[in-house]
């Protein structure tokens, strides 16, 4: 993210290509991390350019899940999200109480058979199912300060309603619509829902929203719907053309570079 400055960025949402999951692994061989660690390692070089760029007060936004394996015949669970935790605190940042995502669409199976994992009905050896992420949310020091009645802070206000729901715990919000052959459950694309939520949240009209892992872009749209800028970046350009189709008549908006996807604004020069 060398082209995004110090203390630039608002908000950051995002959800990393995340270790231990089966759809990732090709993807981490590829970048020869084998270990939970040495993914891990991988991921905390961009937590660290998130800590560079958020202004004060700015806020990080991480989905992640968990995962199982089993490994020499032992089934584990990987703590993703407790990872992440150490490395935001690590950083120096402030983590906040993060939010339970519960996907109705996530259908346990093991071996391709049951829903449960484990031993059946018998006790002691069956295992509870992962049927939550999480959605970490961190700052960057204190609170950010605004001119008292900033238009564009009441612009952006939440009502009553959307609060309640928002700022509960659990979020139960249904999968994503597959739209370009399978290519979202592909990349593990979140609900447009999501980001979108996030956005009205922890920032307001005009702030500058990051995705450092945009797959198909999903962040940039709600982004660009919502009236803030943004920037995003993905190693991969097979998905410059989604991106493009999701930002209908505005992608002309937008400019792609070798890894990165941003809106023309005047404090970057693209
Ligand atoms: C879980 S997906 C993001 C899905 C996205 N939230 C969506 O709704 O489509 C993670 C993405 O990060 C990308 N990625 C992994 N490492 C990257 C890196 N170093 N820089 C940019 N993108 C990266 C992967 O190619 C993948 O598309």
């Amino acid at each position: 993210m060398q082209d995004l400055s110090d203390s630039s960025v608002h908000l950051v949402v995002t959800s990393p290509p995340y270790p231990m999951v089966g759809i990732w692994d090709d993807f981490f061989r590829e970048e020869s991390a084998e270990s939970y660690d040495a993914m891990h390692s991988y991921l905390n070089q961009t937590w660290k350019e998130v800590k560079r760029i958020l202004v004060a007060g700015g806020i990080a936004c991480v989905n992640i899940g968990d995962a199982t394996r089993t490994k020499e015949g032992v089934f584990h669970l990987y703590p993703n999200h407790s990872r992440v935790i150490e490395t935001f605190e690590r950083l120096g940042l402030v983590t906040l109480p993060y939010v339970l995502w519960k996907k109705p669409t996530t259908k346990p199976r093991y071996k391709g058979k049951g829903a449960f994992l484990g031993s059946g009905f018998l006790p002691p050896n069956a295992y509870v199912t992962l049927d939550m992420e999480y959605i970490l949310i961190f700052r960057n020091g204190c609170l950010r300060t605004f001119e008292p009645k900033d238009p564009k802070r009441y612009r952006s206000k939440f009502t009553k309603k959307e609060r309640d729901e928002w700022f509960s715990q659990v979020w139960t919000v249904t999968g994503t619509r597959q739209t370009h052959g399978g290519l979202e459950r592909r990349v593990a694309a979140f609900p447009e829902e999501i980001p979108r939520r996030l956005i009205r949240m922890f920032s307001i009209e005009g702030d500058l929203v990051v995705d450092p892992f945009l797959g198909s872009g999903t962040t940039l749209k709600a982004a660009m719907d919502l009236g803030r800028r943004f920037v995003g970046y993905e190693r991969l350009g097979d998905f410059s053309g989604i991106i493009r189709e999701r930002m209908g008549h505005d992608s002309e908006r937008i400019v792609f570079q070798k890894q990165s996807v941003t809106e023309q604004f005047s404090e970057l020069s693209v």
